[in-house]
């Protein structure tokens, strides 16, 4: 009962036969000839003048000696019976009504004292009711039919939503929307449609995106690199220090702007590799930069992605939990037998639960305060997301209970 297409069926059948139901009964109870009960009377009042005739006259009447042969019919001689005691002559008459052989006519017997039986021709009497078994095939043929086309109509209804839930289900992990085919109904055409053209929209306003972060970062270096040369003159070291950190700062956010579109529009080189592997790796080329940086445990698991590509997604997230964090714990295990998970955990302060919604958004950093501590743009997550996101994967940020940042890679095993 919990799909749409169910609920609009069910209702349309419901309502179609309880109309069909309370119509019927109304033209039956109108329509329908009086029943036997009402059209005995005269009968009855016929054959009594009869019986008294035959009682007074005998001789006058041809009597048989036995009453009329054929299939009796029980329901008519009892009615006949009753009317005529009714009609309070106070004997009970000895009545036999049967339809003669080979579908003839009714017939009436009558016993008239000893003398014999009253054999006397009655006309055939409508039949009580309307077979009921009549009644039920026709509201079992109209169920039939209108479910038949009650699932027809709800399933024309719903094409759209169906529609629509497929094309939401099939939104890649950049955001793009796969190309809908625009056939079927009018309604379910001008839909894939008005998606088809979104998704065009959206893929343009996308790349459009992209091609400004990279320009940016692009022309950046320039004049980057001139005010670098500029620093020289400065005479006073501590001011020329500062000017330069800056500028350094500067140069990372240009290069990971480059990174970030990179990471979006690179074309993959995939292979099959070990992540337990590739994890110990990035770990130990990271301690060699003084970072603390451990792998605590691992289980052998495959991955199938560009190495090069995720090792920058792996590298961006060690280095937050060894830097903002402190300390990186790393672990490589199984989430599922399809899955292959990396959990980094750190030492550090977390984020602040209302910014943790945040952290993946570019250039977002908890406290710029503290920005000249640890060098840093603002775009390693982003690009991380995006990386793990178009090798098939997800990652999820989350403050660990006993303290610390836990952040969790999730892959597709092979
Ligand atoms: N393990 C962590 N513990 C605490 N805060 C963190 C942690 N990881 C990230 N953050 C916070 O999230 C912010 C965004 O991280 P992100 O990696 O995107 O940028 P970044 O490290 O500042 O710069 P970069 O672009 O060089 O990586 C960080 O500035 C930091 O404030
Ligand atoms: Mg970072």
């Amino acid at each position: 009962m919990s799909s749409l297409r169910v609920r609009i069926a069910v209702a349309l059948v419901v309502a179609i036969v309880s109309v069909v139901t309370v119509i019927t009964g109304l033209v039956l109870a109108l329509l329908s000839p009086p029943g036997p009960e009402h059209t005995i009377q005269p009968v009855a009042r016929q054959l009594e003048l009869l019986i008294n005739a035959a009682e007074a006259h005998p001789e006058s009447f041809n009597l048989a000696s036995a009453p009329a042969v054929g299939a009796a019919d029980q329901s008519t001689t009892e009615w006949l019976r009753d009317v005529i005691l009714a009609r309070g002559n106070g004997r009970k008459p000895e009545v036999i009504v049967v339809r003669a052989p080979g579908n003839g006519p009714m017939q009436a017997s009558v016993r008239i004292g000893s003398r014999g039986w009253l054999v006397a021709p009655i006309p055939d009497l409508p039949p009580r009711k309307g077979p009921l078994h009549v009644l039920f095939g026709w509201l079992g043929l109209i169920t039939i039919g209108a479910t038949t086309i009650a699932v027809y109509v709800a399933h024309r209804m719903v094409l759209t939503l169906a529609l629509l839930q497929n094309a939401v289900e099939k939104i890649g992990p950049d955001g793009t929307l796969p190309s809908l085919p625009e056939v079927g109904p009018a309604e379910v055409r001008a839909t894939a449609r008005a998606l088809n053209t979104l998704s065009a929209r959206l893929t343009s306003a996308m790349d459009s995106r992209m091609r400004v972060v990279a320009a940016a970062g692009h022309d950046m270096r320039t004049p980057i690199t001139r005010m670098r040369l500029r620093t020289e003159f400065i005479e006073d070291d501590a001011e020329r220090s500062h000017w330069l950190r800056d500028i350094d700062e500067l140069n990372r956010i240009a290069d990971s702007a480059i990174a970030l579109v990179r990471a979006s529009a690179s074309t993959f080189e995939v292979e099959n590799l070990r992540l337990d592997e590739l994890v110990a790796a990035i770990a130990s080329d990271l301690r060699d930069q003084k970072l603390d940086v451990h792998v605590v445990s691992t289980v052998p698991v495959s991955v199938r992605v560009d190495r090069l590509v995720l090792s920058r997604a792996l590298r961006n997230l060690l280095i937050n939990a060894a830097t903002h964090g402190l300390s990186a714990e790393a672990r490589v295990e199984h989430a599922s037998p399809a899955t292959a998970r990396i959990v980094i955990q750190d030492r550090g302060p977390g984020i602040p639960d209302e910014k943790i919604g945040q952290v993946f958004e570019p250039f977002f950093r908890v406290d710029r305060a503290r920005r000249q501590d640890i060098p840093g743009a603002g775009l390693g997550l982003t690009i991380a997301r995006e990386i793990i996101q178009l090798a098939g994967g997800t990652i999820t940020i989350r403050n660990g209970t006993g303290g610390g940042l836990v952040q969790e890679v999730d892959l597709p095993a092979v």
